[in-house]
């Protein structure tokens, strides 16, 4: 069982294997021996492993100034200019205001790394990673966002040392205070002043253009024809209810989220059709009761931004909420089960401690909390695309006499 406070590690210790320490501690002579490092890159047996290490190590260290040529090819739209039609450099030149001597290396740049590629008469056409750049919107609004992200980054140490203090943590009202007392009065308990508004309608807006992958990943992924009733708990301004409604006209829907989220999110339901079909419902779930009546609560992406303590009281509204047979749907990006890398990981560790209290959790860590809160039958969703979250359902069920929250085991790949 995991430990399950927040400063639990992610893997759980384990014995230690003094055969095998020996072993590793061999082959890190060995790897780092400059004479076999000299023999190994031009052997042909390994020089290709070492080659392939090299270049993966390249790609970490120069990480920053792809993001900088995507920052720029998405400040400059030079994607959607390039898919509207192919232009030569002399045209891009002309259309972006930058010089041919500047606009040359981020063309170039950004060809080698795939947003752009070159077509017949030296002109620049989409490229296979600029395609999804076009696409999404919500791509673009995070390659934007990020820019604060990086600024907050560009001292790691210091943002180790002292992670909330943070332009990141600004953005979001609802994560500036850590300690539950301190979060009530950040939350909004009366009506918020215009200027809370336009930050509440700021993070609202990018979420809600990031969750369109989201969304794609549970409808693919949960019969959700076998409930009657979903409500949406943080559910921002309401895109998933509302696509969720439309792929299935028969269930009924409901959303939780603080007061003025909440206001925005039945502006956006009456605008998008959905009318007495939604329930919009203002409130923190820190302190308030969840309304009932639903057979399944979602919960698409919150979880990350609390604290251990903070999900506990939430996970218990949610099992207070439902009716037994219940369900909770949890989706979210994760940590690897048992420690296993992730791509991802780096990424969402890092936004999560500029943002406040919240942090990415393994499968496991959030199992463990379901099972605190009540839920049993806890097990992993298969999803398509990982990347962006992964899914976990647990029911509420009659507690059984002898052990009222008995952990039944769980196996992630
Ligand atoms: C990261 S956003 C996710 C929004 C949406 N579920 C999505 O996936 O796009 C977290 C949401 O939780 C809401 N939230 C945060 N703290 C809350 C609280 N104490 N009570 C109710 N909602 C809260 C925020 O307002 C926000 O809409």
């Amino acid at each position: 069982m995991p430990s399950l406070n927040n400063t639990a590690p992610l893997t759980e210790p384990v014995d230690r294997d003094p055969w095998r320490d020996r072993l590793e501690r061999q082959i890190d002579r060995w790897t780092t021996a400059p004479a076999l490092q000299r023999w190994a890159s031009t052997s042909v047996l390994t020089r290709w492993l070492v080659r392939r290490r090299a270049e993966r190590l390249f790609g970490v260290m120069a990480g920053f100034v792809h993001s900088q040529v995507l920052l720029a090819c998405v400040r400059l739209q030079l994607l959607e200019t390039v898919h509207a039609s192919p232009r030569t450099r002399e045209q891009l030149a002309q259309l972006t205001g930058i010089a041919e001597t500047g606009l040359d290396r981020l063309l170039d740049s950004a060809v080698s790394i795939g947003l752009l590629e070159r077509r017949t008469g030296g002109r620049l056409g989409l490229g296979p990673l600029g395609a999804p750049v076009v696409t999404h919107q919500g791509i673009r609004d995070m390659v934007e966002h990020n820019a604060t992200l990086y600024q907050d980054l560009s001292d790691p140490l210091s943002l180790l040392r002292k992670p909330g203090d943070t332009r990141m943590n600004r953005l979001w009202p609802y994560s500036r205070t850590p300690d539950h007392a301190r979060a009530q009065e950040a939350l909004p308990q009366v009506d918020p002043t215009p200027d809370d508004h336009g930050v509440f309608a700021h993070y609202s807006d990018l979420m809600a253009n990031s969750q369109r992958f989201v969304i794609d990943e549970l409808l693919a992924s949960y019969p959700f024809a076998d409930h009657q009733h979903v409500l949406d708990v943080g559910g921002g301004l309401g895109g998933w209810v509302t696509a969720l409604g439309q792929a299935h006209p028969h269930l009924a829907l409901s959303l939780f989220d603080l007061p003025p989220v909440a206001r925005l999110a039945a502006q956006a339901g009456a605008r998008n059709g959905l009318g007495d079909r939604l329930k919009v419902h203002g409130g923190s779930f820190i302190d308030d009761e969840l309304p009932s009546g639903a057979d399944l609560v979602t919960l698409l992406r919150v979880a990350h931004d609390h604290d251990d303590d903070t999900v506990r009281r939430l996970l218990r509204a949610i099992h207070r909420c439902l009716p037994l047979g219940g369900s909770l749907l949890l989706a979210e990006p994760m940590a690897g089960s048992q420690g296993d890398p992730t791509p991802t990981a780096p990424y969402y560790h890092f936004y999560l401690m500029a943002m406040g209290p919240g942090r990415l959790r393994t499968p496991e860590a959030l199992t463990g909390l379901m099972q605190e809160a009540g839920f049993t039958h806890i097990e992993p969703v298969p999803n398509p695309m990982p990347l962006h979250a992964r899914l976990l359902v647990g029911r509420k069920t009659r507690p059984s006499v002898n052990s009222p929250a008995t952990p039944h085991s769980v196996t992630f790949s």
